[in-house]
Parts: C-alpha cells; sequence; structure tokens
C-alpha cells in the first residue's frame, strides 16, 4: 500500500461563545488505504472531514491519534511520535482556490518548485515545458493569471503541482470553482494524466459523480467516520446503508417491513413483494427527460408515491399519461434496518 492511513483520529476545540470551548471530532478513528499508482476519492458532506483527513496527510494538521505511512515511510504516528514536515512528504498540493502567483507568468508558475528545489536552469526549462505540455497549455507560458480562463488557471495549477514529479498529489475540490462542461472535461483530463504520469492520489470532493469519475476506490465520509470504502461499482451496486444508496442516487427508497422469514417484503406502495423474484407492479407515467442515453422516468405508484427508473433509448418509450408494468431485479432491491 502506498498511502496508509490508520485509525486516524483529529478533534477540534469549538469556540462556544459564553461557554467553554467544547472538543469536537472532525475525525474519528479513519484507516483507509491507496495502492501505488492509484486515485483514491475523498467524497462526505459539507463538513465531514474531507479536508482535515487530506491536511493530515499533508502534514498541514496534526493527527491526536493514529499513524501515517507514505510509501512505506511512517510519516505521522502517534505511537512513535514520527512527524515528518509537509516539505519533506514529497507531496504535489492543489487546494480549491488554486492560488496561481498573480505577479508571476504561467512559466514562472510551474517553475516556482522546481527553483525552490535549486534545479539547474536548463533542466528547469525542460521540465517547465514538458508540463505545460501535458496540461495542454504549452501556448500559455508567458500569461499572467489574469490572463487565463479559469480552467487553464487549473490547469497550470496541476502542472506546478506535477513538476517535480512528486508520489504522491492530494487534490482539495480542484475543479469546485468551475461550471459543469468545464469540470467534467478537466475531471477527465486529470484521470488521463494521473495513468500517464502514475502519481498516487488523494482527490476530495463533494459531487458523487466526480468522486466515482476519479477514483479507483471511494471513501465515504459522514460527520467525521468513515461511512463506506470501496470501488465504485461495490459501493453503486451495494451501499451499506440507507444514507449512502441515498447519495450515490439513482435509488428509490420505500418504508415498509420484512415478512416472516425475510422473504417478503411488504408496503403499501408496492403490496407484497416476494425478494427472490422479479417485483411486478402497475404505475403510472408522470414525466420523462432525456438523460445521456437513457430516457429517465418519473412514475407514480399506489397512494402517489413517486418512482423513478430508466430505460435505454432503443427500447419503447412510454408517454406521460400511460400505465406501465413494473419490475425490479430481486438483486437490485436491497433492504436496510428501519429506525424501529
Ligand atoms: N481549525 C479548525 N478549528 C475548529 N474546527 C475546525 C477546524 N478545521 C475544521 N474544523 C471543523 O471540522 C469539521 C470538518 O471540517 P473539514 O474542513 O474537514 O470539512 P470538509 O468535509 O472538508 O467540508 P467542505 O466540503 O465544506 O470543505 C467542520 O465541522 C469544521 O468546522
Ligand atoms: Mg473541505
Amino acid at each position: 500500500m502506498f498511502i496508509e492511513i490508520a485509525e486516524v483520529s483529529k478533534q477540534f476545540l469549538q469556540r462556544g461563545g459564553a461557554t467553554p470551548d467544547k472538543p469536537f471530532a472532525a475525525l474519528q478513528s479513519i484507516s483507509v488505504v491507496v495502492e501505488q499508482g492509484k486515485m483514491l476519492a475523498l467524497v462526505g458532506p459539507s463538513g465531514s472531514g474531507k479536508t482535515t483527513l487530506l491536511r493530515c496527510i499533508a502534514g498541514l494538521e496534526t493527527p491526536d491519534q493514529g499513524d501515517i505511512r507514505i510509501d512505506g515511510r511512517e510519516v505521522f504516528s502517534t505511537r512513535t511520535g514520527a512527524n515528518t514536515p509537509t516539505e519533506k512528504r514529497n507531496l504535489g498540493l492543489i487546494f480549491q482556490s488554486y492560488a496561481l502567483w498573480p505577479n508571476m507568468t504561467a512559466e514562472h508558475n510551474v517553475a516556482y518548485p522546481l527553483r525552490r528545489r535549486n534545479v539547474p536552469d536548463a533542466e528547469c526549462r525542460a521540465r517547465v515545458a514538458r508540463h505545460l505540455e501535458l496540461v495542454g497549455c504549452g501556448h500559455l507560458g508567458d500569461r499572467y493569471p489574469h490572463e487565463l480562463s479559469g480552467g487553464q488557471q487549473q490547469r497550470i495549477a496541476l502542472a506546478r503541482a506535477l513538476v517535480y514529479e512528486p508520489a504522491v498529489v492530494l487534490l482539495d475540490e480542484p475543479l469546485s470553482n468551475l461550471d459543469t462542461s468545464l469540470r467534467e472535461h478537466l475531471r477527465a483530463q486529470i484521470r488521463e494524466i494521473q495513468r500517464r504520469v502514475g502519481f498516487t492520489g488523494v482527490y476530495v470532493t463533494h459531487d458523487q459523480g466526480e468522486a466515482f469519475y476519479v477514483g479507483d476506490r471511494v471513501a465515504i465520509l459522514g460527520e467525521g467516520r468513515l461511512v463506506q470504502f470501496g470501488t465504485p461499482d461495490e459501493i453503486y451496486r451495494n451501499p451499506n446503508r440507507a444514507g449512502v444508496a441515498a447519495f450515490v442516487g439513482a435509488s428509490n427508497r420505500v418504508e415498509g417491513r420484512l415478512g416472516a422469514g425475510g422473504g417478503t417484503f411488504e408496503c403499501q406502495e408496492l403490496g407484497v413483494l416476494p425478494l427472490a423474484a422479479p417485483v411486478p407492479g402497475a404505475a403510472t407515467v408522470m414525466d420523462r427527460v432525456l438523460v445521456g442515453a437513457c430516457d429517465e422516468y418519473t412514475l407514480e405508484l399506489r397512494g402517489g408515491v413517486r418512482w423513478r427508473a430508466r430505460s435505454d433509448l432503443r427500447l419503447t418509450r412510454y408517454n406521460p399519461g400511460e400505465s406501465v408494468a413494473l419490475a425490479i431485479a430481486p438483486d437490485e432491491f436491497l433492504v436496510y434496518p428501519g429506525r424501529a
């Protein structure tokens, strides 16, 4: 494992105004690993601890508990007291505000990490040119940040993070300031560059789609805890709790109870469903919208319950108002314990 995070916890003191400061657990015993050359996507709602965990990996935050290893080296441990400073962890960092130096051209921005490391001039120039080329900005070297679009600035920041060929690149919401189409374009580029260069990455985002796109593995955080960790496929097919199922989207949710023996599920909206066979049901089409190569239907079931379903465009298309039969594949039907 290239990055190993073992039982990392971090508390902050929350200022309580008139009341005394209260400790608040931003990270609670988080353990995740990232294999060499792979990308881990860290995803979760605002305040769930993503940035805090990234800052712990970077050495910008000191955990209260736990161990962090990078490339077999212990960079942090409360057991041994190890705490390698950030600049010795061989990391490339890209933060949400990509903060290029405004008074330096793109080329000088990218050269900065090399100059700080006293890389000789000729080699510096060659590496800068190669990395500007890599991010598709070979022609923009002379421009100042204010003469670049948001996406171009983002790519220059990426080149700057990669130029000294760090083994690990940490990215905190690197695309959140950009519009959707540019974000999708750049996330594809980041993925491609990551595969080509082969760095090990941790990519923070609160966007589930982006996490599943860029991550070889995805770690879902919620209130400082690791909620689920797995490949996008595993998480999508088998969300380990109802909250994750809702978060990964494309799911419908009904409340009901398991029949005796667990072979059936009973709810008002769908009746008694045998869990081992397709579930038939009558529904009315309320709406149809095109989503990529699929039609997405909003259906209405008994009791006025809304249900979302997707269908390949090449299959029969239904219009609002039509009655349709609904079949739910048993292996796509997941049952979670409720509050009772
Ligand atoms: N230096 C700090 N002092 C006190 N509390 C902090 C500090 N840094 C973070 N926190 C708190 O820790 C929690 C986790 O913060 P963090 O920045 O890791 O969240 P996040 O998942 O990155 O959220 P976002 O998606 O909004 O960026 C939040 O409740 C935040 O207020
Ligand atoms: Mg954050």
